[in-house]
């Protein structure tokens, strides 16, 4: 048996079938059928005791494998390239065609208020704190002078988990949370939050409704930094020319305590129905911190004193953008919603 004309015989059929194959597959079982262990070339090998020259033998054995092997390697290589030339321009992204069209939300105008009154009080140095809205009645009452038989619990229809635990009525709970916290250090805090309330849902009335509770607690704050700061507020939330008038008023957690108007952005101070003709326009509540509860919350009141304020967030939305029914808020009515698109791109 002439080996040579063997092994010569093998590499062209081998060479025949590399060269139709038009496939990995059919690629990988001719590397199988010649170069495997029992491939037809390694079954040459069996051969090899019947020869005299071993070297020789191994040479041109070692020399056809490599070259049927290096064949099929490079036609393999030639068919992962044009599969994966297939697979690309089947995937091709035709970036002229026109995108998907989102719908982007719009805040509710509630939440357009309490991001454009924290804007205003971080630009004059307030942080922003949080507290729970179900509260213990110390937060809510004891610690802000209202004890149990105090009159002033009228003042407020409260709802009740139970004895101890309820639903807060004011965000005033968050000054005791937050003196509790500070340790007698000074306070500069605003806090927006929900509150809740007894109430039967009118065009004016909601049971659930929102505050921004505001807190400055240090030495030598005096009443005219409070009205310098609320008039700075509303100046940036309605006009440049907002004037603030404070009215004597009643809170058991501040002393003295005003009722805060600002004049009415809408008729200048002459006088409109949105004023009701009193060129004013009640917006908020405040007072200086009273000393009984300075001194519960660990604060010496000949040393420190303080300013608050609670601002009513539906009520400022509905002056500012002219809502007449607070329970618009609540009801995620798009169409009312959508109005506010305007505002927020302005
Ligand atoms: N908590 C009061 C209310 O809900 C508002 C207020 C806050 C008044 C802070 C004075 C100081 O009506």
């Amino acid at each position: 048996m002439d080996y040579t004309l063997e092994f010569e015989n093998i590499k062209t059929k081998a060479s025949e079938e590399i060269s139709k194959a038009n496939d990995l597959s059919s690629l990988i079982n001719i590397k199988n059928k010649y170069l495997s262990k029992k491939g037809e070339v390694s079954l040459m090998m069996n051969h090899i005791k019947e020869v005299s020259d071993k070297k020789a033998f191994g040479e041109i054995y070692n020399k056809t494998r490599k070259e049927i092997e290096s064949l099929i390697n490079e036609k393999i290589k030639v068919e992962e390239e044009k599969k994966l030339n297939e697979e690309l321009k089947k995937e091709r992204i035709d970036i002229t065609l026109p995108g998907n069209n989102y719908v982007r939300g719009i805040a509710n105008p509630f939440y357009q208020t309490i991001n454009e009154i924290e804007d205003i009080f971080r630009g004059m140095g307030y942080s922003v704190e949080h507290g729970p809205e179900v509260d213990y009645d110390k937060y809510v009452f004891e610690l802000l002078n209202i004890p149990h038989d105090h009159p002033a619990r009228d003042m407020q229809d409260t709802l009740y988990i139970n004895d101890n635990l309820l639903l807060r009525s004011h965000t005033s709970s968050v000054q005791a949370h937050v003196m509790e916290k500070a340790k007698g250090k000074p306070i500069k805090i605003i806090c927006p939050g929900k509150t809740y309330r007894r109430d039967d849902d009118d065009m004016t009335h909601s049971h659930q409704f929102a505050q921004v509770e505001g807190l400055v607690i240090d030495k030598n704050i005096n009443l005219g930094n409070l009205k310098a700061t609320l008039e700075l507020f509303a100046k940036k939330m309605f006009s440049k020319d907002t004037k603030v008038r404070f009215r004597s008023s009643y809170f058991p957690f501040t002393e003295p305590s005003v009722e805060v108007d600002i004049s009415c952005f809408n008729c200048k101070g002459k006088g409109c129905p949105i004023c009701k003709n009193t060129g004013w326009i009640e917006i908020l509540g405040a007072g200086m911190v009273h000393p009984n509860v300075l001194k519960m919350s660990g604060y010496d009141p000949e040393v420190y004193s303080g300013f608050a304020f609670g601002i009513g967030i539906e009520r400022v939305t509905m002056l500012k953008y002219g809502i007449n029914d607070i329970r618009k808020f609540y009801q995620n009515d798009l169409r009312f919603i959508k109005e506010f698109k305007k505002v927020k791109e302005d």
